[in-house]
């Protein structure tokens, strides 16, 4: 899916109370591997409530491309009819993943199962993202890569194994996506393929790979670490996929409606993965006023409706091994940070370096030219708190969803309206961002 490419500013200004009942999309993580698993199932996948952002589109797109049969049959819902573990055929064209690394790194895990060569690309920004993380892994089981530019980076061209080998991987950094595009190219593999990480990270890809019928084992590894074993070559059959609604877009919301005085809104079918909540406590450790009250369990684990109101918030210190947890939500904890009383000091934070942008140092910029003292100290950052936020400045979002979300929360409770460059790449996410905070009362233009 081609994004538009004409820049769309927005400002947000002080608001009034955010009140009201909404549920924001369903999960990216799990809309991208409800596409993917059910590609390379026997039989019907049925999807309801699929995320139907930009990224999660151009990885049904790819789907299609590899052979799949893909179709949306309803509002968020989709049925895929699947071609088979190791069953994806020749795509005739480049996929192109657009701003979706998760996308990306996922379908070269999955294509690198299969005797098939790909071409890989996305926008400026996917671009500059590293992708050697994801290849050196499946040129040990036994992909070719050849780079079309920079190496490591796309555009490149994929050559899957005849033969993939599995293997025993220990991740070099806590990462879903190495881990998931290991395990989607052990699907194809005879055997045992292992995956060892020392921080766990979410585990969407091993639930929903039982869900579909996979054999698959995690179990503790160290303090905070997984050992993940799956048995190649299954069968897996088409299943019902339930998205619950996505935690990393709920944070936006919850965030607005703690810094907007007098608040109180309530979220529904948000999925708590524990993790996938180091979100939730950090701001509850910073006095937020948040009840969840747990309703049940699928393939993505349990979900709540959520309840938060306007709080005084302290500032606090976020430890490097909570980052996995939370990693896509330190942009808008920095700006409850920035409303809150005191230093908030968030540790290890080296992988944002390596999202959309480089969200370490866009954090700090976004804060810094709306009057909030904060200072990036090695891979710390911390954001010094004082209640208030003067606000007064324009915020490059560098084609960063979560930049231009976090930026419009910030402009709710800031002293003078925060201005965003472009608010384009939100579709890429949460397309009805925009509508859906101005219906809490978010006053946004
Ligand atoms: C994701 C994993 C995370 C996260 C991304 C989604 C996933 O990336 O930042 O938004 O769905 O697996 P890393 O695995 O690179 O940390």
């Amino acid at each position: 899916m081609t994004h538009s490419a004409q820049p769309s500013p927005l400002q947000a200004r002080s608001s009034g109370p955010l009140a009201g009942e909404v549920r924001v999309p369903g999960d990216k993580s799990i809309s991208h591997r409800a596409l993917i698993l059910g590609a390379l199932s026997v039989g019907e996948t049925r999807i309801s409530g699929l995320l139907e952002g930009e990224d999660v589109l151009n990885t049904a797109k790819a789907m299609r491309a590899l052979g799949a049969q893909v179709e949306r049959t309803g509002e968020f819902a989709w049925s895929i009819r699947g071609v088979g573990v190791a069953g994806f055929a020749q795509p005739q064209v480049p996929l192109d993943f657009g701003n979706s690394g998760t996308g990306c790194r996922l379908v070269m895990g999955a294509v690198a199962g299969c005797p098939i060569t790909a071409i890989f690309d996305g926008d400026a920004s996917l671009r500059t993202r590293p992708m050697r993380r994801v290849l050196d892994p499946l040129e040990l089981m036994g992909a070719r890569v050849r780079a079309g530019g920079e190496s490591g980076r796309l555009p490149l061209t994929l050559n899957g194994a005849c033969d993939p080998l599995p293997i025993l991987y220990r991740t070099p950094v806590a990462s879903a996506q190495i881990k998931s595009a290991v395990l989607l190219a052990g699907l194809a593999a005879p055997g045992a393929t292992t995956v060892i990480e020392t921080e766990a990270s979410r585990d969407h890809t091993e639930l929903m790979l039982k869900h579909f019928g996979a054999q698959i084992v995690s179990t503790r590894e160290g303090p905070h670490g997984r050992r993940i074993t799956l048995t190649g070559q299954p069968e897996l059959h088409g299943a019902e996929v339930v998205v619950p609604a996505d935690p990393s877009s709920a944070a936006f919301p919850i965030v607005a409606a703690l810094i907007v005085q007098g608040s109180d809104i309530v979220l529904s079918d948000v999925m708590t993965n524990p993790l996938r909540t180091g979100l939730m406590t950090t701001l509850r450790e910073m006095g937020a006023a948040i009840e969840a009250s747990e309703r049940r369990g699928d393939a993505g684990g349990p979900m709540a409706q959520i309840r938060v109101r306007a709080s005084k918030l302290r500032g606090v210190e976020v430890p490097p091994e909570r980052a996995p947890s939370m990693i896509d939500e330190y942009l808008v904890l920095a700006v409850a940070a920035a409303f809150a009383e005191g230093p908030t000091i968030m540790r290890g934070l080296q992988e944002l370096r390596v999202k959309e942008s480089d969200r370490l140092e866009a954090t700090a910029a976004m804060l810094r030219v709306n009057g909030v003292r904060v200072e990036i100290a090695g891979n710390d950052l911390i954001v010094e708190g004082r209640g208030h936020v003067p606000g007064n400045g324009l915020v490059a979002t560098h084609m960063d969803h979560r930049i231009a979300m976090s930026a419009l929360v910030m402009g709710l409770a800031s002293d003078q309206p925060v201005k965003v460059d472009d608010t384009s790449f939100i579709a890429t996410s949460f397309p009805d961002f925009i509508p859906m905070m101005r219906g809490l009362g978010a006053a946004f233009g």
